[in-house]
């Protein structure tokens, strides 16, 4: 009788069960016109990558450093600083809205050096953010609430991916000037000035500070000053990309060269901070944003406002990355281990650049591959067509992007050869 009574009743529960099936399958799902986005073209090359069985395989996409093993890289300044951070039992309370302030100080330095009059004369907003990508946005927002001209910005011909889609969704225009020569594989410099020139007055003109990503062509500093010169003329305003400080020649004063000097030279300029690839915290989403003021006064308008548009965003930055950032910034004997790291990391970087052209010109290769070494930064533009790419893939078990961008991080002494032979019989 009892187990009839539950057989009845289990009974009932499906039936119940199937019911509400079918009425939840009658509501048409909200998102049921949501289209289907395209593949993000890195982590494509990622799965065509783990996809293939060759075990001396070549992944050139991705922008993170790794050592000559192939293998990610924690810097050891970074571990000292982490145990440091660890062993002092510090409490995670939340951080002020602009991050920690041993952080940003320590950033502002790095950046605008010790001696910059927006330092000493307290006129430079700065707050951390969720590491480069995060002080583009909160820049792109500023501008979108605040700059008083034309709320466009103008963008290097290529760029960095995400900076069209960072301010399209900040609410800017975007617009490209020239920057770089297909035919020379350089910088089209006559192009820059001539478009710098036309844009109209007021305009908001992005630049990136050192190791342009992704053709790794960067003006040299007498090209910076005419460049600051016309920008000074037209009233433009500098808004400068430094993803990449000390990871260009290994010097990070030397990389810092252009901002410093619009600086000197009177531009109020804005300024985004990664230490994603400097020290990297990749993951751990390190960086700051800042702007330069006129005076002390401003400085204090300014910052309210900036607060008041990350507050909502998401309330405070995360503590532990900055934490680290900041052990090394302020202790001497760390930050000048970890500025002798950088230099590691940018010096292998220049040496792999050296092996991959001297392996093609040994094999006899007649193209003029100088680009391969006058290009600076974590990327090389080599100037390969879409097609040789996808040869490269399929033929080789070689991947990089289809524009010819690949990782120089990526080569280590171990596969150079193998990479140079590769290119030479695409390339020929
Ligand atoms: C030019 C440029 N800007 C900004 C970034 C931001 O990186 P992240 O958000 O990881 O700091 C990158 C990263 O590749 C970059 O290449």
């Amino acid at each position: 009788m009892l187990s009839t009574l539950r057989v009845a009743s289990r009974s009932a529960a499906v039936r119940e069960a199937n019911l509400r099936t079918v009425v939840i399958a009658r509501h048409a799902s909200a998102w049921s016109k949501v289209p289907q986005g395209p593949p993000d073209a890195i982590l494509g090359i990622t799965e065509a990558f783990k996809a293939d069985s060759f075990k001396e395989k070549i992944n050139l996409g991705v922008g993170a450093y790794r050592d000559d093993q192939g293998k990610p890289y924690v810097l050891p300044s970074v571990r000292t600083a982490e145990d440091k951070v660890v062993a002092s039992r510090v409490d995670k309370e939340y951080a002020g809205i602009t991050g920690i302030p041993a952080f940003t100080s320590a950033a502002a330095e790095l950046a605008y050096g010790s001696d910059s009059s927006a330092i000493k004369d307290d006129r430079l907003v700065i707050t951390q953010t969720i590491s480069g990508t995060g002080a583009l946005r909160i820049g792109g927002a500023f501008l979108q609430r605040f700059y008083p001209g034309a709320k466009k910005v103008y963008l290097p011909n290529p760029s960095w991916a995400n900076h069209a889609a960072v301010f399209k969704d900040s609410g800017l225009e975007v617009e490209k000037y020239s920057y770089y020569n297909k035919d020379t594989i350089g910088l089209d410099f006559e192009g820059l000035i001539a478009d710098i020139k036309a844009a109209p007055n007021n305009s908001i003109i992005l630049l990136h500070a050192c190791a342009h990503n992704p053709t790794g062509v960067d003006p040299t500093e007498a090209q910076w000053r005419q460049i600051s010169d016309v920008m000074k003329e037209k009233e433009h305003f500098a808004f400068f990309d430094m993803a990449y400080q000390g990871f260009a020649s290994g010097n990070a004063d030397k990389d810092a060269f252009a901002p410093r000097h619009f600086v000197k030279e009177g531009h109020n300029i804005a300024l985004c901070q990664s230490f994603a690839k400097n020290m990297g915290l990749y993951g751990e989403r390190v960086g700051a944003f800042s702007l330069v003021c006129e005076s002390t006064e401003e400085k204090k308008r300014v910052e309210s406002q900036i607060k008041i548009l990350i507050r909502p965003f998401y309330s405070n930055p995360p503590v532990h990355g900055a934490r680290i950032a900041s052990t090394i910034m302020n202790d001497p004997k760390l930050n000048e281990q970890w500025l002798g790291e950088v230099k590691g990391m940018a010096d292998r970087i220049i040496e792999m650049r050296a092996l991959l052209r001297k392996n093609l010109e040994q094999l006899g290769s007649k193209h003029d591959w100088s680009h391969i070494t006058s290009q600076i930064g974590m990327f090389a533009y080599t100037g390969l067509k879409p097609e040789q790419m996808d040869a490269l893939a399929t033929e080789h078990s070689v991947y990089a992007t289809k524009d010819g961008r690949i990782s120089v991080a990526g080569i280590t002494s171990g596969n150079v050869t193998r990479l140079a032979e590769s290119i030479f019989k695409i390339t020929g």
